[in-house]
């Protein structure tokens, strides 16, 4: 018997309909459209308005218009992972609350954290559910309202997020197509300086965290940047290498949108010029576990049967890791 790859067979993506603009944030802190465009490549995000919504309200128009482009019914779904850093609750996983909504009552479900690296993370937990043979019909959705915990009085943050969902289905390939080869990793003595400092078993919230803003991202942006530049470049090109991938041989690269020159730092590294990289980072900004599968969405069009897409990213924890992915089917 041939050797069951986890193929994705449809991508889908929801973001918000409110734009924020660099323009509105320069009435907000002392920032300009300059600054924020020269050193982070961002020009707007989308930011989910509305009392009571959550990630989950992003993630589900994602899942269903996925199983609707596939032509599947939820009740197909055998296993759904949400990844995500800002869940509806920190109990129970918005995984559960995702299948609740779109009434997929036959899947399991679980939410998997690893910051900005927890979609590959999630894809490959996935993948290996389908290359096992136990599963035929797994989703994998990545959902962020990051304007959730975002302090719109920090100006070195709050610049940099936005709110969205992007989900993809693995289904079983006997001819090689899909997750062909990952690399994660994770260094937690990162934490320092990129964590969500208040809410957790270590610090729960009080009156005290929420008026020293501990519920917001704390980042402290240069080492996190110079962890990203290096092991994001380190470890796509170390999954090319591992599989004598060329350059010429790779026909995307599907990076995490944190920061423009990141990406371009990686692109180089990989020696992919930019005609090869998908960046919405203009867009939407950094949506966290949102960017990658967003991007395939945005490029579906242009994805061809066979064409070999290498996915990185880097985020808190630390965390971070690349995928070779085989694509497996042509838009029509
Ligand atoms: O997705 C998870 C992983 N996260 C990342 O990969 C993010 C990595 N880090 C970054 O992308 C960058 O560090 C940032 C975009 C966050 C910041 O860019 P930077 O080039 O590292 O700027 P900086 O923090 O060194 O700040 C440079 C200057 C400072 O002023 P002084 O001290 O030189 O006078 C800041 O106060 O820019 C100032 N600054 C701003 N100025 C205008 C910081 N934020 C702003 C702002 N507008 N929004």
């Amino acid at each position: 018997m041939s050797k069951i790859t986890a193929a994705i067979t449809a991508v889908n993506g929801y973001v918000p309909d409110y734009i924020l603009t660099n323009q509105e944030l320069e009435t907000i802190v002392d920032t300009n459209d300059e600054w924020i465009q020269t050193r982070t490549g961002i020009k707007e995000r989308r930011i989910l308005k509305g009392e009571g919504l959550g990630s989950s309200d992003m993630a589900v128009p994602a899942v269903q218009g996925l199983c609707k482009k596939r032509g599947i019914d939820p009740m197909e779904i055998e296993l759904l992972i949400c990844a995500t850093a800002t869940p509806d609750h920190v109990f129970p996983a918005t995984a559960n609350i995702i299948c609740d909504k779109i009434g997929a009552k036959n899947a399991f479900a679980f939410d998997l954290l690893a910051a900005c690296s927890g979609f590959l993370y999630a894809l490959v937990t996935g993948s290996k559910y389908i290359e096992s043979g136990q599963y035929k019909k797994v989703v994998i959705v990545g959902a962020d309202k990051m304007s959730s915990i975002t302090d719109y009085s920090d100006r070195s943050t709050c610049i940099l997020f936005g709110d969205g969902s992007g989900a993809v289905l693995l289904e079983p390939s006997t001819e090689g197509y899909g997750i062909k080869d990952s690399i994660l990793r994770s260094d937690g003595s990162g934490r320092v300086h990129l964590q969500q400092k208040a809410g957790g078993s270590v610090k729960p919230s009080s009156h005290k965290t929420v008026d020293a803003k501990e519920h917001f991202v704390y980042q402290d942006g240069q080492p996190v940047f110079k962890f990203a530049v290096v092991r994001m470049a380190d470890v796509s090109t170390e999954i090319m290498e591992k599989n004598s991938l060329t350059a010429d041989d790779v026909a995307w690269l599907v990076p995490h949108q944190a920061n423009k020159r990141i990406i371009d730092a990686t692109g180089r590294r990989m020696g992919i010029g930019p005609e090869k990289v998908m960046m919405n980072i203009d867009k939407y900004g950094n949506t966290t576990n949102a960017t990658i599968p967003l991007c395939l969405w945005e490029w579906e069009k242009k994805l061809h049967k066979g064409d070999n897409l290498i996915l990185a990213a880097f985020g808190g924890g630390f965390t971070w890791g690349s995928i070779w992915v085989k694509w497996a089917y042509d838009t029509k």
